[in-house]
């Protein structure tokens, strides 16, 4: 193996894959449809595809055209008749820590079953929208897989969010039924999701049925027309007997994700059901060596892509053992995840690097009373990991001798484009290199690559199956966004570099988007929900480093004439955001201003402000509004 440079880690032999993995490499570089198209043969399609990957109307790339398949009928079907009809799918804990539920990919199938013949029943199919809004529940896993086995589309939001945030994504989905539960648990209290969704509804039209799982049981209003316990649907005989797998074409829709963009309208990403499978199944299976002995544990929630693509359908996909804890990671003490990989004996721990700083604040003693030598890999995801929290997971929880798959993806790209294999040397604060099949570069304002160790925007070179096809609605959104810049090539919205090794370092967004605990918010989004408060005239909101969140929230309000800043008002406003976006999205201080710096054609200058907040130098001003 060549020597690489900076501080390097080799792996152990036990991954002595190297070979044959740069050999997949190589082959995937030479033929990328070819790669894919061998990959995608692996899986099972009612009828194979005409064409890998048709570029007749780019950037709206199709993948596997004229085939037929449903991703379900790779999650669950085709284990049904072979030898992981009775291997564990899924394994769920509740934040209790007593409520535990195992599910065979058998009796997987039958909850989807039960659940796909009941929102059939209430008239949903092919194309229709759902809105599911759940906690980490089985529940939440069960209606995805159901939407998908109908053809219908599903839009999971994640259940952190507020009743204007729900009601903006059930009506721009146009949604029919939303499924939800009256409760979630959150560090031993309830967040009461049914009051939400009442909320929400009272501006949401299109929908016709409301399913409410019953969580907390605490007491929940329910409209006798509109609002049905899902524990007295499945008691019903329409929620019985078989319930047919529905062909769908490769490039139907499989679900619509709304994340955060530049604008205060989040744009709701769409994948496809044949690209989106092909992807999310290659991806897991040789970044993370997936076996069939694996306890595989995404931490991530499915209100977000990392829990779409590797927490639901990646794992089945694979036929692994998935396993989903309600709670986070420090309720009732610091120890709960590792007592949960102690106990369950979890062999890969798939993370976010704001959890393995928080985790890392309590100290060694923590994990150190268990046993955690079930671990073989570890993964992380969703912002760039500092060198002090990687070693950490590599020492303490990894004990030396487990690789870290630090994955570079997006809610578009829906499949890791940057990432190691568990062969190859690691450089902590890099995720290795682009995916097989995948080029990047590093590009200056002008479209040139720039050199080795400079900083520039991070592009992708190739289409890959698991891309977004559109932005749900606004096809012009989309060229607009990711290709226009750089045409032919995708602007992933990040800076990075490469080294001369041929690693990429993602340093982080370079719009205005904010990674907030590895939650993706926008900065107008959170100005929006400050602006609803009568007493602000004007809000910016700007992303400043913090040592476990990756980023905080810092916002500078200006206020209505006559109001007077207070800290009860800063309070208040702080408050504000959390009701009307999310508690995620609550910011940490608040800055009064007379005036926000703009430029003269009226966009905020969110950088002299970061500049500000920080102390720093504000740069160039020449541009600023007089
Ligand atoms: O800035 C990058 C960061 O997260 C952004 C995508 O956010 P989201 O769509 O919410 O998806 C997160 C999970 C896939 C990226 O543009 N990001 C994600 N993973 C990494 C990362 N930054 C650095 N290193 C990563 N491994």
């Amino acid at each position: 193996m060549s020597t690489l440079s900076g501080e390097v880690f080799y792996p152990d032999p036990a991954f002595a894959t190297h070979a044959d993995d740069e050999a997949l490499r190589a082959a995937a570089a030479a033929d990328p449809e070819g790669f894919w198209a061998a990959r995608a043969a692996e899986l099972g399609w009612y009828k194979p595809w005409d064409k890998v990957l048709d570029r007749s109307n780019a950037p709206f790339f199709k993948w596997f055209t004229g085939g037929s398949t449903n991703i379900v009928y790779n999650c669950i079907d085709r284990h049904l008749t072979g030898p992981y009809k009775n291997k564990l799918a899924l394994i769920w804990v509740g934040e209790n820590g007593v409520d535990q539920q195992t599910y065979s990919y058998f009796s997987l199938n039958r909850e989807v079953t039960r659940m796909a013949n009941i929102i059939k029943a209430m008239g949903v199919g092919k194309g229709d929208k759902v809105t599911i809004y759940l906690p980490r529940i089985p529940e939440v896993i069960f209606a995805m897989l159901a939407c998908a086995k109908l053809g219908a589309v599903h839009s999971v939001i994640f259940a952190g969010f507020s009743a204007d945030a729900l009601q903006d994504r059930i009506s721009d989905s146009e949604s029919k039924l939303v499924i939800t539960a009256d409760g979630s648990w959150v560090n031993g209290g309830i967040f009461k999701l049914k009051d939400i969704v009442d909320e929400a509804l009272r501006f949401s039209p299109s929908v016709e049925n409301v399913i409410v799982v019953k969580r907390t049981g605490h007491e929940v209003v329910m409209d006798p027309l509109r609002d049905h316990w899902y524990h007295d649907l499945t008691a019903l005989p329409i929620a019985k007997g078989n319930c047919p797998t529905e062909p769908m074409d490769a490039e139907d829709t499989l679900f619509i994700l709304y994340t955060s963009g530049s604008t205060g309208k989040p744009k709701a990403i769409l994948h496809t059901h044949g690209g989106y499978m092909v992807g999310t199944y290659t991806t897991l299976k040789y970044t993370f060596d997936i076996r069939d002995e694996d306890r595989w544990w995404c931490t991530a929630d499915p209100g977000w892509i990392t829990g779409h693509s590797y927490l639901v359908y990646g794992p089945l996909l694979n036929g692994a053992t998935s396993f989903m804890f309600e709670g986070g990671p420090t309720y009732p003490y610091p120890n709960r995840w590792w007592q949960l990989i102690e106990y369950h004996g979890i062999t890969t721990l798939y993370t976010a690097p704001t959890a393995i700083r928080l985790l890392m604040r309590f100290g060694d003693a923590w994990p150190n009373r268990h046993d955690l030598s079930s671990l073989r890999l570890l993964g992380s995801v969703g912002e760039p990991i500092n060198p002090e929290a990687w070693h950490w997971f590599h020492q303490v929880i990894g004990r030396g001798k487990c690789p870290i798959m630090d994955t570079w993806w997006q809610t578009e790209t829906g499949m890791f484009q940057i990432c190691p294999t568990p062969s190859m040397p690691l450089k902590p604060g890099s995720g290795g290199k682009p995916f097989f099949g995948q080029e990047a570069e590093i590009l200056d304002e002008q479209g040139n690559v720039v050199a080795d160790g400079e900083e520039g925007f991070l592009v992708l070179k190739n289409p890959w199956p698991a891309m977004l096809r559109t932005l749900y609605n606004d096809d012009a959104r989309y060229v607009q966004t990711y290709w226009s810049k750089y045409p032919g090539k995708y602007l992933a919205g990040d800076s990075a570099r490469r080294d001369a090794d041929g690693y990429f370092w993602v340093i982080g967004r370079t719009d205005d988007v904010i990674k907030v605990s590895g939650h993706r918010l926008g900065s107008a989004e959170v100005e929006s929900a400050l602006v609803s408060h009568p007493a602000v005239a004007e809000a910016a909101a700007i992303g400043l480093p913090h040592d476990i969140k990756g980023n905080s929230i810092h916002v500078f309000v200006v206020l209505k004439m006559g109001i007077e800043p207070t800290p009860l008002l800063a309070e208040e406003l702080r408050k504000h955001v959390s009701i009307h976006l999310s508690p995620i999205a609550k910011p940490d201080a608040i800055d009064f201003t007379e005036k926000l710096p703009k430029t003269r054609s009226g966009k905020i200058m969110r950088r002299v402000l970061k500049a500000r907040a920080q102390g720093l130098d504000e740069g160039d001003l020449t541009t600023l509004e007089s």
